[in-house]
């Protein structure tokens, strides 16, 4: 079915496709793959693995998961118009970002917290994007340090630093130069969670980890926090819980910054680093798109936090075309939120953006086992994006465009004829 000898030999990203065939080999030998990963029983899986706590934060979405079930139907609602016979033995997954070439259009979205999924938390994940390629981005909620996780992404890793933004600019001075010393080169301000959307089970069960003293070494590693601490009072080797919350307190105030405040970090950054990238990620709207296009982003992600913040939004699919109609052309438009496919990846390109960032999948692996649970899940990931290419007649990014997908609506009355 896919006979490895048939392969082309100067492909220049893996062969992601035969994970499929390696998969079945190894289980005609008697050993299976380490789980399934159809979403649905991954989920699964990883809630039987997980403390409450741990599948509480995972889970939890905003309010009713009005945005989150929105976020899965729009996929739905979106189908791959397949082409055949287009010869597509030859193809590559290869595509560029920020001035980096990656083997495939697949990004780690920023997790906080990972200890709270696996005892090697962010080291595990940071170990699997560096191995495969693929950029990963480390969140600013981390529960490690942001030295130890770009060592373990290595030297070739594509790493990418999440800001949430202190109203204290000496700490959001330090923590970008400690990313960028630690070989993060874009940055990524998240500006949907200045504040935690209201979440039932989260709040139901307190389960919040920092404070519960947990989580927040990143903080505590931190010479300009370590000051905060000591200037308030704190000792964190005494008093874990009131450090650990003061931390969470500084990075999620619950107070909103605006566009003076953009200017104000993008300018700090490009200073810092010679002009490396910086992003917005939590855009919906189009115009808020134009705003970061008109104050000098270098690109835009597309998410509305997987629905974990406003209920009853719109779903991030259906937000993309129209940020990519007015900035497109001018900017890096990247999309998240409901991906759990390769067609769904597929469908998120076809409709304009540049790649996806993949949260809760990695997620899930991480909880049900470290290290070998993300590489799994992400291979996995990478293989459907690659077959799918190849079935729906597909030889390079680029050529997943618009015409590929279409919208149940489109399929109605006049729009079926066209089919
Ligand atoms: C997130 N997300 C997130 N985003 C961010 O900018 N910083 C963060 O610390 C976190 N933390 C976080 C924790 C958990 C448990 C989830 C599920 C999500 C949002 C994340 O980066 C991304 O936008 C979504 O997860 C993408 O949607 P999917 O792929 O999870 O459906």
């Amino acid at each position: 079915m896919s006979d490895e000898e048939n392969q082309w030999k100067d492909r220049s990203t893996p062969h992601w496709h035969l994970y499929q065939r390696q998969n079945l080999i190894n289980a005609a030998n008697g050993q299976l793959p380490p789980f399934n990963t159809d979403p649905t029983k991954l989920e699964r899986e990883a809630r039987a693995k997980l403390s409450q706590n741990g599948w509480f934060y995972a889970s939890s979405n905003a309010g009713q998961s009005h945005t989150h079930h929105a976020n899965r139907a729009a996929f739905a609602r979106h189908r791959i118009l397949p082409r055949t016979l287009v010869g597509t033995n030859r193809r590559e997954t290869r595509t560029e970002i920020f001035g980096r070439s990656i083997p495939a259009p697949i990004c780690f979205a920023p997790i906080g917290i990972n200890e709270i999924y696996h005892a090697q938390a962010e080291l595990a994940v940071a170990r699997v994007a560096g191995r495969l390629g693929l950029p990963y981005c480390l969140s600013t909620a981390g529960s490690r340090p942001v030295e130890s996780v770009g060592e373990a992404n290595g030297e070739e890793g594509v790493r990418w630093f999440q800001l949430y933004m202190p109203h204290d600019d000496e700490l959001t001075m330090s923590l970008l130069k400690r990313a960028w010393g630690a070989g993060f080169d874009v940055l990524i301000l998240t500006t949907d969670t200045w504040q935690l959307g209201w979440r039932h089970d989260d709040i139901a069960t307190g389960n919040y980890a920092f404070y519960h003293g947990r989580g927040a070494s990143l903080g505590f590693t931190d010479p300009v926090f370590q000051r905060r601490l000591k200037e308030a009072g704190i000792d964190p080797e005494t008093d874990p819980k009131a450090a650990a919350q003061k931390w969470i307190d500084t990075i999620w105030h619950g107070r909103s910054h605006n566009w003076e405040k953009v200017k104000w970090v993008l300018q700090q950054w490009k200073t810092l680093t010679n002009g490396k990238p910086f992003v917005i990620k939590g855009i919906q709207d189009a115009r808020d798109a134009e705003m970061a296009v008109e104050v000098g982003c270098d690109g835009v992600v597309v998410s509305n936090h997987a629905g974990r913040q406003i209920d009853g939004a719109v779903a991030s699919l259906d937000a993309l075309e129209g940020v990519v109609a007015a900035v497109g052309g001018r900017t890096t438009v990247l999309f998240d939120s409901g991906v759990r496919s390769g067609s769904d990846v597929f469908k998120a390109l076809a409709l304009g953006a540049k790649a996806v960032l993949v949260g809760r999948l990695w997620v899930w692996g991480l909880s049900i086992q470290g290290e070998v649970g993300v590489e799994h899940v992400m291979r996995s990931l990478l293989a459907e994006f690659d077959l799918t290419m190849e079935l729906a007649g597909c030889n390079r990014i680029e050529d997943i465009r618009r015409d590929r997908v279409r919208t149940v609506e489109e399929m109605d009355g006049k729009q079926k004829a066209k089919l």
